[in-house]
């Protein structure tokens, strides 16, 4: 059975004191939630993640990176290593967001690299993608999102996907209110575990899991989260709030 995942990327949000509160909160809130085959996970940014990580301790929530660079060490001025994340207590990191992709101009190329250095260092991965709003106004956000797994990703061995989880993010419902319908959810994650399945295998597709993000909130995430294919959620504004991401985790 695929493992269900509420993750909220914090981005660039919530100072030191703000980033232990909202774990804190969180710890609290969701205490006796049984949340059976589910993880829950944050993300707050980089300065904030061995506080942030003490502050998780002992409870059901994982503290993950936002990014991270494909090199070991070397002159890359303001970015972190993998190994860097590992000695604060980082076991997963997110990439390829659309913001890293459209500010940062992050590529394809750039990502596998970033994907096999989480490989090389035993991490996991939460892998962002999805199509602009143009892709979909000209039906071709089916090709783009094949494109940009394709580039990224089906380079590895079957293997390798245990440590991968993907979050579908449509660009144009993220931070816009727009969120993609159930039913469009679940077509391209039914689209994107049949190209795995695929490329790979029957196993391999159906163990991955696979997260929609982009405008999910308490009221829509029910009926998301219940597509068959979508595993749970990637969730940007709506995780900066204690209520409404415990309304969000409960819908899982
Ligand atoms: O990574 C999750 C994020 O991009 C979604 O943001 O605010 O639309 O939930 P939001």
């Amino acid at each position: 059975m695929r493992t269900k995942v509420v993750a909220g990327n914090w981005k660039m949000n919530n100072d030191k004191k703000e980033s232990k509160q909202l774990i804190k909160d969180l710890k609290k809130s969701i205490k006796k939630e049984k949340l059976k085959n589910t993880r829950v996970i944050v993300a707050p940014t980089f300065v904030n993640l061995s506080s942030s990580v003490k502050a998780a301790k002992k409870s059901k929530i994982e503290v993950v990176a936002q990014n991270m660079h494909q090199a070991k060490n070397g002159a890359y001025t303001g970015e972190i290593s993998a190994n860097m994340l590992k000695a604060i207590g980082i076991e997963t990191v997110i990439l390829g967001h659309s913001e890293r992709r459209t500010y940062f101009n992050e590529t394809d190329e750039t990502l596998a690299a970033k994907v096999d250095a989480i490989l090389e260092n035993k991490l996991e991965t939460i892998f962002c993608f999805g199509e602009l709003l143009e892709d979909r106004k000209s039906d071709n956000h089916f090709a783009v999102v094949e494109s940009q797994l394709k580039n990224a990703l089906f380079h590895l061995e079957a293997d390798a996907w245990k440590s991968i989880i993907l979050a579908y993010e449509p660009v144009w419902a993220i931070g816009t209110g727009e969120t993609a319908s159930p039913e469009q959810a679940q077509e391209m994650h039914a689209f994107i575990r049949n190209i795995i399945e695929k490329q790979y295998n029957k196993e391999v597709a159906d163990g991955v899991s696979i997260l929609y993000g982009g405008s999910v909130k308490p009221a829509n995430a029910e009926e998301i989260f219940s597509k068959p294919d979508v595993d749970g959620g990637l969730i940007g504004g709506a995780a900066l709030k204690v209520e409404d991401f415990t309304a969000i985790i409960k819908a899982i």
